[in-house]
């Protein structure tokens, strides 16, 4: 086992529900904390594995740019996985600092992602009928310091609780448990905490983690909240800090009628 190990790992989860017809299959491929990767071939490569897993929807799970790196990694990535299937994306802490929000979201939203800032789409894949929502990160509140973050976040989302459809939110953070327990989200798809940078198989489950802290809850895995599954990707980008015995990570989950 290779103590620093950059190789992406893919990691796969099945979740059944009844909500969707028997026999009907969703797949997803969640892609979070690239942090605009500036190599090029790497960047190639995440795409390529990503159309190897035969996605029906992409996730993208925030901090795709970066706050200070420049965006051709993140632009080229985006650009070559709105090829692949149809891209859906939030925003993360980096891409709403130093004031490049506007710029990042018009960058992606030219090359053909859908941005989820407080609002969802129904839309149907494979004959299955879904919600897919999502959240700006919180941090957007630095740029918009009129926004009740948490306010709007359940003012956008409260009409859902009389819609009969799976419903999957995305939403960078992984620690407002909380919150998302509150909400009528059925799957929640977050990243932000790399793993928590160090992690020791079966013992640690992440060292450290932004908004976590020492010894993270939530850095990477598959969580239940009462009957709503939440998947915290590992993130995809290998920099800055060191990822000791914590791969960066592709995850495809597939949602599968019961
Ligand atoms: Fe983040």
């Amino acid at each position: 086992m290779k103590l620093l190990n950059n190789d992406i790992e893919i990691t796969k989860y099945k979740i059944s529900t009844r909500k969707i017809a028997p026999k009907k299959q969703i797949r997803i491929v969640l892609v979070s904390d690239l942090h605009s990767n500036p190599k090029d071939v790497r960047g190639k490569l995440i795409s390529k594995m990503v159309l190897e897993q035969k996605p029906d929807i992409i996730a993208l799970c925030g901090d795709i740019a970066d706050a200070i790196r420049p965006c051709t990694g993140a632009m080229q990535f985006v650009e070559e996985v709105c090829k692949i299937a149809p891209v859906y994306y939030v925003t993360g802490n980096h891409e709403c600092r130093f004031g490049r929000y506007n710029e990042i979201i018009e960058a992606f939203r030219l090359r053909g992602v859908a941005l989820l800032n407080n609002e969802y789409q129904k839309i149907q894949v494979n004959g299955a009928d879904i919600i897919i929502g999502g959240v700006d990160d919180p941090f957007v509140g630095s740029i918009k310091p009129e926004l009740d973050w948490e306010e709007e976040f359940f003012k956008a989302f409260s009409s859902l609780n009389a819609m009969p459809e799976y419903k999957i939110l995305l939403s960078h953070r992984p620690e407002l448990v909380a919150l998302y327990k509150k909400t009528p989200f059925d799957l929640i798809l977050s990243g932000h905490a790399h793993g928590g940078q160090v992690r020791i198989p079966g013992i640690l489950n992440g060292l450290y983690a932004p908004n976590q802290g020492l010894f993270p809850r939530y850095a990477g895995g598959l969580y239940n909240h009462g009957g709503k599954t939440h998947i915290v990707s590992r993130g995809i980008s290998y920099k800055p800090m060191p990822r000791i015995l914590n791969p960066p990570e592709l995850v495809t989950i597939d949602i599968i009628g019961e």
